[in-house]
C-alpha cells in the first residue's frame, strides 16, 4: 500500500481507526473524513501523519468537496452506526435511511463524480445482514434481517451491486463478525466485561449460552488489506469472521483466567427454559479461496492482547474506553 491514495470515513471510530494506523505504517498516503462533532482521541497517535477532512456524510455537497480535495485511489468506508435500536414504530427505519443509505449513496456518488475516479471501494458491511436464517451465514443465500440496521446495511449491499455495473470502480462489502479489540466503545460486552475482571467488579452475562463469530479487529483490518492488493475478482460480497462461534460462557472463561479475577465476579445467567439461544456464525470459504484471507487471531490470543492494552490504559490511569487513545 506504499504511497497509495486511500480515504477512510468512520476514521475515528473503533475499526476506522485501526485501518488508518495500518495504512500510516505501510506508507499509504492516508486522507481521513470525520465530522467536526467527531472525537480524534483514536486517532491521537498517527493524527500528524493523515490528511483531515470534515464532513456529515449526509451532507452531499460536503462530501463531494472532501472528495475532490482527497482524490482517493481506493475508499474504506466505515462511517456508518454500528447497530441500531429497534422498536415498534417507524423510527428507527427512517433513521437507517437517514444514517445508513444516505450517507452511503452520498459517498458513491461523490466518488463516481470524480474527474479521475478510485480504482477500488471498500465497505464494511455486517452479518445482521443475514438475520433468521441457516447457519452458517453464506454470501449467497436469502437474507432476512431482523433488525432496522441490518436491513439498511443489506440494502446498502444490494444498491451496490445493483450500481456495480455503471460504476468506474470496484465496489466491495465486506459483512463483519463482531468485532473486538482495543479501542471498542464501552457499550459492547467484551470491553465491559475485560474491564469488570481487570477493576474488580462485578458483571452480568444475561445469556452467556448464546453464540458469537468473534473477530479481532487486526483480522478485519488484514482483510481490507487483501481485498485492495486483490485485483480481478468477482466476489463482490464477503463474510469477514472467523467461522466459529464461543458461547459468551466461554468467552467470559477466557477473560477470568487471563485476568485472574474471582469467577464469582461474573455472573451468568441461565438461559430461560424454551427460550432458542442464539447464535451468528459465518462460513468463511468465499474469503479464504477467492482473497487468499482468513482470520488468523484466535480467541484467546486477541482477548489477550486486548487486556493487555487496557491493564495498561489503567495503569496510566486511564477508564472508559470510549475517551482514549489507543493502540
Ligand atoms: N464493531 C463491530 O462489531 C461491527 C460489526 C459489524 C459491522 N460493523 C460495521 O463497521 C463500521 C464501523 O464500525 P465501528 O465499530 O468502528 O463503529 P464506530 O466506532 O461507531 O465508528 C463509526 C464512525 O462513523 C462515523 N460516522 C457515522 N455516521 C457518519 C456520518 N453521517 N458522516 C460522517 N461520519 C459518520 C462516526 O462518527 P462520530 O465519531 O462523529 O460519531 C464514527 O467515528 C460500521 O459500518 C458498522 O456497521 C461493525
Amino acid at each position: 500500500m506504499e504511497g497509495r491514495a486511500c480515504l477512510v470515513t468512520g476514521a475515528a471510530g473503533f475499526i476506522g481507526s485501526h485501518l488508518v494506523r495500518r495504512l500510516v505504517a505501510l506508507g499509504a498516503k492516508v486522507d481521513v473524513l470525520v465530522r467536526q462533532s467527531s472525537s480524534l482521541d483514536r486517532l491521537a497517535d498517527c493524527r500528524s501523519k493523515v490528511r483531515l477532512h470534515y464532513a456529515d456524510l449526509r451532507d452531499e455537497a460536503a462530501t463531494r468537496e472532501a472528495l475532490a480535495s482527497a482524490k482517493p485511489e481506493f475508499v474504506f468506508h466505515f462511517a456508518s452506526p454500528s447497530r441500531g435500536a429497534n422498536s415498534a414504530d417507524l423510527e428507527p427505519t427512517r433513521k437507517s435511511i437517514e444514517d445508513i443509505l444516505k450517507p452511503l449513496i452520498g459517498l458513491v456518488d461523490a466518488a463516481t463524480a470524480l474527474q479521475t475516479p478510485p480504482r477500488a471501494f471498500f465497505r464494511s458491511g455486517t452479518i445482521a445482514e443475514y438475520g433468521a436464517v441457516a447457519l452458517p451465514y453464506r454470501e449467497r443465500q436469502r437474507e432476512n434481517p431482523i433488525t432496522a440496521y441490518g436491513a439498511a446495511m443489506l440494502a446498502g449491499t444490494h444498491y451496490l451491486e445493483m450500481l456495480q455495473r455503471n460504476l468506474p470502480f470496484r465496489a466491495i462489502t465486506a459483512r463483519l463478525a463482531l468485532t473486538y479489540g482495543s479501542g471498542q466503545s464501552d457499550e459492547f460486552l467484551i470491553p465491559q466485561l475485560v474491564d469488570a475482571c481487570l477493576e474488580g467488579r462485578r458483571i452480568e452475562i444475561k445469556r452467556p449460552d448464546d453464540r458469537r463469530d468473534l473477530i479481532h479487529v487486526d483480522d478485519v483490518v488484514s482483510a481490507f488489506l487483501a481485498f485492495a492488493e486483490t485485483r480481478n475478482v468477482r466476489s463482490r460480497v464477503i463474510n469477514v469472521a472467523t467461522g466459529s462461534a464461543p458461547s459468551m460462557r466461554e468467552v467470559a472463561a477466557e477473560v477470568i483466567a487471563a485476568t485472574k479475577c474471582d469467577p464469582a465476579l461474573v455472573e451468568q445467567h441461565r438461559s430461560p427454559p424454551g427460550e432458542a439461544i442464539n447464535e451468528l456464525r459465518c462460513d468463511t470459504s468465499l474469503a479464504r479461496e477467492t482473497y487468499s484471507w482468513s482470520a488468523t487471531i484466535g480467541l484467546r490470543q486477541g482477548l489477550s492482547q486486548l487486556i493487555s492494552a487496557r491493564r495498561a490504559q489503567i495503569g496510566a490511569g486511564e477508564t472508559g474506553l470510549s475517551a482514549k487513545a489507543y493502540g
